[in-house]
């Protein structure tokens, strides 16, 4: 698509913005805000919608923008352009990201056109996976899509780590639903049925009896003892492939990596109708982040704990629209 062709309404900037704001985010914060100017797009986190209490340094904040960056620049070549990142390092402006340009043209590849179209079509999973294999050679393509975006995605095959990291994320869950500050943090971001928030995570994003899996991935406790979530078969019974995403560093520009290498993952996994469950509780208490980072990491940095596995029901989720995120003209 040219950006010449781009009607005036519906500018070069929101059909970006448009785009990335269907990244995944920590428990659908949206933690991001974009002002646009010309042709760049600046990326800002939003603090404010940082979970103090689950994420008080902003590792998982910054993953979620990363995710967003990593689909503006992937907008950016669905236009015909090269994007111009430059990620911003103001410590008097700590919420800028990034700024977005369109560069040269450059025709998008076709690899990057099948991504652009998952964009929208990617949903987070939440339960079981149907038995059987993934396609063949897709493990070895999410490794290199985390490599392109210097991330490792560490797939484990091992029986007994696959079952310690389920023990992991189980113990990670129950000590955060017994303290009353998680709970009133999920509690902020877990909206009652029919709210008409767009943001958070709804109950049509959550099943409301998760199969059980062997081993089994504590998921996260959104419906609160309420009997929220979707009803529907659970057939489902395999807990699917389980990978980490590392880094081999842990600040901030490390979390941003972490983002874009886990969105590029995503949208490959996607194209391949595969889809990703995460369990990232036992990376918000810090000594069981520790403790599968020189366990089970080689002394990397842990960022996000997955499954992929094929599904079988869609789960939904809702957005701000571009509209409402940026600030200035668009
Ligand atoms: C850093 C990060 C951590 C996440 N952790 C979890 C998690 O522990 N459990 C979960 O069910 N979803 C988790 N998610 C997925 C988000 O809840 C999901 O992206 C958001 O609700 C939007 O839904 P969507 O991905 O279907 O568009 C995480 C996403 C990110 C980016």
């Amino acid at each position: 698509m040219d950006p010449a062709n781009v009607s005036k309404r519906e500018t070069v900037a929101h059909l970006l913005v448009d785009a990335a704001v269907w990244a995944p985010s920590v428990h659908n914060t949206q933690p991001w805000w974009f002002d646009a100017h010309d042709e760049t797009v600046t990326l800002h986190s939003d603090t404010e919608r940082r979970l103090d209490v689950a994420d008080p340094e902003g590792r998982e904040m910054l993953i979620s923008c990363g995710a967003a960056l990593f689909t503006l620049r992937l907008a950016v070549r669905r236009l015909g352009r090269l994007p111009e990142v430059r990620i911003a390092a103001d410590p008097d402006r700590p919420g800028l990201i990034a700024d977005v340009t369109l560069g040269e043209p450059r025709t998008a590849t076709d690899e990057e056109l099948r991504m652009y179209d998952q964009v929208k079509r990617r949903r987070t999973h939440r339960g079981a996976f149907r038995a059987g294999a993934l396609p063949v050679g897709l493990l070895q393509s999410l490794r290199a899509h985390a490599c392109a975006e210097n991330a490792s995605l560490r797939i484990v095959a091992d029986p007994r780590v696959r079952v310690a990291l389920a023990a992991l994320s189980e113990a990670a869950e129950q000590v955060q639903c017994a303290d009353p500050a998680f709970a009133a943090e999920m509690a902020r971001w877990a909206p009652a049925p029919c709210s008409e928030r767009l943001d958070g995570v709804h109950e049509s994003a959550y099943p409301r009896d998760p199969g059980r899996t062997d081993p089994h991935f504590a998921g996260r406790d959104f419906a609160r003892g309420q009997g929220w979530g979707l009803a529907g078969d659970e057939d489902g019974e395999s807990a699917g492939v389980v990978g980490v995403l590392t880094t081999t560093g842990d600040g901030r520009e490390d979390w941003l990596r972490a983002g874009q290498a886990l969105q590029r993952v995503l949208l490959r996994a996607t194209e391949d109708d595969v889809s990703a469950a995460f369990h990232t509780q036992a990376l918000e208490v810090p000594e069981l982040r520790e403790f599968i980072r020189t366990r089970f990491c080689d002394g990397t940095y842990p960022q996000m704990l997955m499954r992929f596995g094929v599904a079988d029901e869609r789960f939904d989720s809702v957005r701000r629209p571009a509209a409402e995120v940026v600030v200035g003209e668009i």
